[in-house]
């Protein structure tokens, strides 16, 4: 039994914001210093009524139509979010009721920007051990909510969206490999050191981040956990047709490239056209992947993240 995607679908909020827009509405900064230390160009930013859970729906009624299954066949509904609507209930909760699903089981997952392959890796096991069948995994992102517009160095990296896969149980291949880890050592480098206590914000509100330091651990992580993933499913990694990285760095996304032993034209890339998206950056860049024809049935794929916790993990699968 394997779980193999049966469809896929993306959302970005309103139109594009360029590094330009951005320098308009008062960040100190400029289109140059952007483009070449990151590879971003645009990035789409929600409206303030506008929650993970409102993204989420749009993606995953994308993700439905393209597995040519209902709502209510879903048997398990897992939303990855580190901007959850409220601290409870689940945003995959929200998602259920706004799908008009109301029977499958339903939780997030908070891994940040590496919590869509810890959900396909723990949507992969329930299918596996046959308890579930149809199963949505979602990636949801509202970071500029935890954006400090004061602090430069952050906030022109981040943006909205989300990505959705339907995964079903089924005798073709799907997941070959997955491998997750973390080490809370280094939650300090990328956090949002702040929680609501009696009313009130205790603590930093914002993203607060150690660029430099998020930058080496990531191409370090992310090289190790592809091979591992390859070593686990038999394969070497230029056996992959497709790398598909988290998309937050253009620089991070080729030093790991290089790393791994795979060429820049076999790796998707999306980050130029919505930044940092947390979550939602692996599943859209593979649903951008899908509509424009790289990704084809059969091939292998590779998925990997890394984020806050810190985190990383990686999906190996047969499209
Ligand atoms: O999901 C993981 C999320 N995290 C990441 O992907 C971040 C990984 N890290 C990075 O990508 C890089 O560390 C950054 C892009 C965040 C920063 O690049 P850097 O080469 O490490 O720059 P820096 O922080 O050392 O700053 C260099 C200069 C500083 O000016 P001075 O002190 O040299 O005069 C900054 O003030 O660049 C300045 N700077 C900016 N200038 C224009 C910082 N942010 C900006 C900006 N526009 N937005």
């Amino acid at each position: 039994m394997f779980a193999r995607i049966a469809g896929v679908g993306s959302y970005l909020p309103g139109p594009p914001l360029s590094n330009d827009d951005l320098k308009q509405r008062g960040v100190e900064t400029n289109d140059e210093w952007i483009v070449s230390r990151t590879g971003i160009k645009t990035r789409h930013l929600a409206d303030a009524n506008c929650t993970s859970s409102d993204l989420a729906l749009e993606a995953s009624r994308k993700a439905l139509l393209a597995a040519g299954i209902d709502a209510s066949e879903l048997d398990l509904i897992i939303v990855a979010t580190s901007t959850p609507d409220f601290i409870f209930p689940s945003t995959a909760c929200l998602l259920q009721a706004k799908l008009g699903n109301n029977s499958a089981m339903a939780f997030d997952v908070q891994a940040v920007c590496s919590g869509f392959v810890y959900a396909l890796n723990i949507a992969e096991k329930f299918i596996r051990c046959g308890s579930h069948k149809k199963v949505l995994v979602v990636g949801a992102e509202v970071f500029s909510r935890i954006l400090d517009w004061d602090d430069r160095a952050t906030c022109v990296l981040f943006g909205d969206g989300a990505g959705a896969v339907i995964l079903e149980a089924s005798g073709k291949p799907g997941i070959l490999a997955s491998a997750a880890h973390a080490d809370g050592a280094y939650h300090g480098i990328l956090s949002v050191p702040g929680n609501v206590c009696g009313g009130k914000v205790i603590g930093d509100p914002f993203l607060r981040m150690d660029g430099q330091a998020v930058f080496k651990f990531a191409v370090r992580v992310l090289a190790d956990v592809a091979h591992e993933c390859c070593a686990l499913a038999g394969i070497l990694p230029t056996g992959i047709d497709w790398l598909i990285p988290h998309q937050a760095n253009i620089r991070i996304i080729e030093s790991t490239a290089k790393r791994v032993g795979v060429e820049m034209n076999k790796v998707i890339v999306t980050v130029d056209r919505h930044g940092n998206t947390s979550a939602a950056s692996i599943p859209l860049a593979l649903d951008a992947a899908i509509r424009d024809g790289r990704v084809q049935r059969g091939q292998k794929v590779l998925l990997e993240g890394v984020g806050g916790g810190f985190t990383w993990g990686a999906v190996l699968l047969e499209f």
